[in-house]
């Protein structure tokens, strides 16, 4: 396992907050030049604020490939790549329209394809991708099946990267639950409840910290012999 990410480029797509944002800091206290993506303007302030300028932010819709290019395309160099993006959209019974649930598996999924494409030339053999799954890709999760099978497509994708895109590392990582700034849109003033509840479920009493994940982010990044694996980080949730 090398040392430390010291002067390596890591690139997170998705990487302004929650998991994303922690996984940035950890790579910036490891030592390494870190380039973080995101839609949202004022998240790649805040984000800024809170890793210091020397952080490379740009603005970037993942799902847009010809951008996601030509930022990679602009890079010296890249020696891991994590992409957290996804989006989950509720469509129980299939109900919702084509158009209202494709975003569910395009944001995961073919943020990822795009991601890689493009890295893969600019990497060697100690580098890394990274995708980001979840146990719900294991555990399904009702009422959202679109959105579990991308769990599930990105799992395989990374498998299949690890023979084609070989010596580059593909790994997924699969959080549980995790408090990050995603629950605030979806569960809204049931949040802690809901949360709350969640932590009483699991073996470890308490849901995953973005810090959790990040740090077995970095295993995954650093570690050269693991490769072609789905990493559950989930306190233990799928075993109850
Ligand atoms: N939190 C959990 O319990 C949990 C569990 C399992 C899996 N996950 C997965 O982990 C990932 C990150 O979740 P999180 O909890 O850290 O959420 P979060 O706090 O909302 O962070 C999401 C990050 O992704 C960025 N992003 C979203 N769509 C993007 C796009 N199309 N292009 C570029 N950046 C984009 C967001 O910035 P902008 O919105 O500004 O673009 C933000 O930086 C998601 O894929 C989620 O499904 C989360």
């Amino acid at each position: 396992m090398s040392a430390s990410l010291q002067n390596q480029h890591v690139l997170i797509l998705g990487g302004t907050s929650g998991i994303g944002l922690a996984t940035a800091k950890a790579a910036f206290e490891d030592g390494a030049k870190v380039t973080i993506t995101g839609r949202s303007v004022e998240r790649l302030a805040t984000a800024r604020s809170v890793l210091g300028q020397s952080v490379n932010a740009v603005q970037l819709d993942a799902s847009d490939e010809e951008k996601t290019r030509d930022l990679i395309n602009g890079m010296a160099s890249l020696d891991h790549l994590f992409i957290t993006v996804g989006a989950l959209v509720l469509d129980a019974k299939l109900a919702p329209t084509k158009a209202a649930m494709q975003p569910a598996l395009d944001m995961r999924f073919w943020s990822a394809v795009y991601a890689a494409k493009y890295a893969a030339p600019k990497m060697h053999s100690g580098s890394s991708i990274t995708f980001m799954s979840g146990t719900a890709g294991r555990r399904p999760l009702p009422g959202a099946a679109v959105a579990t099978a991308s769990c599930g497509a990105v799992d395989a994708l990374a498998r299949a990267l690890v023979l084609d895109l070989a010596p580059i590392r593909v790994n997924t990582i699969s959080p549980g639950y995790v408090d990050t700034p995603l629950f605030d849109g979806l569960l809204g003033e049931n949040r802690e409840a809901v949360l709350a509840n969640a932590a009483a479920s699991l073996p470890v009493k308490r849901i995953g910290r973005p810090e959790d994940i990040a740090d077995a982010v970095l295993f995954l990044m650093k570690n050269g012999y693991v490769n072609g694996i789905n990493l559950a980080v989930d306190g233990g949730g799928l075993l109850v």
